[in-house]
């Protein structure tokens, strides 16, 4: 079966406080988009990368994919308003069966068997999503309030959430809505229901200082070494 990577780092993470967008910030002289790049590739020699970029910051990506060892060509998209908008940037380029991860340029802590658990999962059920459980007590807030409400009932979501192609494409055919804020959700308001799988606990979405912080300390540069 035919792998789609669609890795989404259109965005600009102002919640980090820098100008230059998170997936450009260096860690061990790296950017972290390379470290995201890399996991992918050394996960699957025959995968197809679909990147997609900020349209200020295209030039800076193309370079990251120029240093990457890619078996075939990372293809580059600019992308849109929303995560949904970049996501269907992405996905305009795949015009094959085939499975599709879709994964934030800013969790570059994942590890290959979790790509390939996903696939595994998705050949099977049609989908994968990586969750992890919460660990902090959750409150839910209301119009009059707020209560506590179970943390067995809550699960974190992560990506790479991996679909076949059949069923995410026409999915993503669809209007914006603010709940959409990740895959699973675009392709459950088209009526499909999701398959859930164990997330790992490192894959961190990259999004202040601290995250930084933890992914210098966790990413081990000769682990890297191509
Ligand atoms: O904003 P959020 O933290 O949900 O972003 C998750 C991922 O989606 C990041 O890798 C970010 O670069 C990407 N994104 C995007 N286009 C946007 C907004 C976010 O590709 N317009």
């Amino acid at each position: 079966m035919k792998k789609y990577a669609v890795i989404v780092a259109a965005g600009s993470g102002i919640r980090m406080g820098s100008v230059l967008p998170k997936q450009f910030l260096l860690i061990h002289n790296k950017p972290i988009l390379w470290y995201t790049l890399h996991t992918f590739l050394k996960s699957y020699k025959d995968i197809n990368i679909i990147l997609v970029l900020p349209a200020e910051y295209y030039d800076t990506g193309l370079a990251v994919c120029d240093e990457m060892n890619a078996a075939y060509p990372i293809r580059a998209v600019v992308g849109g308003d929303t995560r949904f908008h970049s996501v269907q940037k992405g996905l305009s380029l795949i015009d094959e069966e085939s499975i599709v991860f879709i994964h934030d340029a800013v969790r570059c802590l994942l590890s290959p068997s979790l790509i390939h658990h996903c696939f595994e999962e998705t050949q099977k059920f049609g989908s994968a999503i990586p969750c992890v459980d919460a660990r902090d007590s959750i409150r839910l807030i209301h119009a009059t309030g707020h209560k506590s409400i179970k943390r067995s009932e809550i699960k974190l979501v992560q990506t790479p959430q991996t679909f076949q192609s059949a069923i995410l494409l026409p999915a993503y055919q669809t209007n914006y809505q603010e709940e959409f804020t990740d895959d699973a959700s675009v392709v459950e308001a088209a009526g499909y229901e999701v398959h859930l799988v164990d997330g790992e606990s490192n894959n961190i979405k990259i999004t202040t200082p601290l995250d930084l912080a933890i992914a210098e300390e966790l990413l081990d540069p000769p682990q890297f070494s191509v």
